[in-house]
């Protein structure tokens, strides 16, 4: 059931968050939408509204654990709890390892991977305490296969795999009804591909992206279908991307 769910979403101010954002707010979930651009994240609070649906947001840095927590509180404190944490908030500034570009590398690691941990860490001690809760977190399909460019990006979503499929066998151990299910995208248009700087990697990616991309939309189809399941069933692993894209 999506009804009622409250729904914390990272990364909620463009793209695939936004859009999950809006067809979950569609559908009766209550959504609380955290990224760093107050005015996206005021601008798709207020459509949503509009739309007559519930949301409300928080300027959130997903590398700053402390963000997290008060995001999490802030589900708490407007809607009475928190029942799904989506962790979607990413960046791909792709070059080839040669550039030497250690900033981006370190970037990715603190928001696609450091950030993934601190959205669990904020909210599986309240999961585990309520005995429920569901963790979405948005990986890719460069954690599935490896391409040149891709190394750092790529690494970071192969340990967001890696650690999504160990917390839903911890959680089976533990017995605390948490689900989990991970998002492998393939090419979806959106504003990832402004967060990269090396202009071959960036032309070669746009190239893919121009030939292939579909709408966001799909991608929060995949998450509302995930939540939507019965609570004792928990549906773990998607791959989407266009039907003609040979990812
Ligand atoms: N588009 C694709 O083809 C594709 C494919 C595979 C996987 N993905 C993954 O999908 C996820 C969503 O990306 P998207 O494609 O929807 O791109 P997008 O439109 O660029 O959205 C990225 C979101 O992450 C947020 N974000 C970035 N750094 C952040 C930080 N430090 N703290 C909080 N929020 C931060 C951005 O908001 P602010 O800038 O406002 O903070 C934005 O809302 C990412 O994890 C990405 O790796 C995308």
């Amino acid at each position: 059931m999506i009804k009622d769910k409250v729904v914390v979403i990272t990364g909620a101010s463009s793209g695939i968050g936004a859009e999950t954002a809006k067809l979950l707010a569609s559908q009766g979930a209550k959504v609380v939408l955290g990224a760093r651009r107050v005015e996206k994240l005021r601008a798709l609070t207020n459509e949503i509204k509009v739309a007559g649906g519930e949301a409300v947001y928080r300027v959130t840095n997903v590398v700053q654990p402390e963000d997290s927590v008060e995001l999490v509180k802030l589900a708490q404190d407007t809607f009475g709890c928190i029942d799904v944490m989506f962790l979607n908030a990413g960046l791909m500034p792709n070059s080839p390892l040669s550039e030497l570009k250690t900033d981006e590398w370190n970037q990715m690691v603190d928001v696609n991977l450091k950030g993934v941990l601190n959205g669990i860490a904020a909210a599986l001690p309240i999961f585990k305490a309520q005995k429920s809760g569901h963790f979405i977190a948005t990986s890719s399909v460069a954690g599935l296969k490896a391409y040149p460019g891709g190394a750092v990006y790529g690494a970071t979503k192969w340990a967001v795999r890696d650690l999504m499929e160990v917390l839903r066998m911890e959680s089976a151990q533990e017995h605390s009804n948490i689900r989990t299910a991970t998002i492998y995208p393939a090419a979806i248009k959106t504003e990832l591909l402004k967060t990269i700087t090396d202009p071959q990697s960036a032309k070669d990616m746009q190239q893919t992206y121009d030939a292939y991309e579909i709408t966001p939309d799909r991608v929060a189809k995949v998450v509302a279908f995930a939540i939507d399941m019965p609570e004792d069933t928990n549906v773990n692993e998607f791959t989407v991307g266009p039907t003609n894209q040979p990812w």
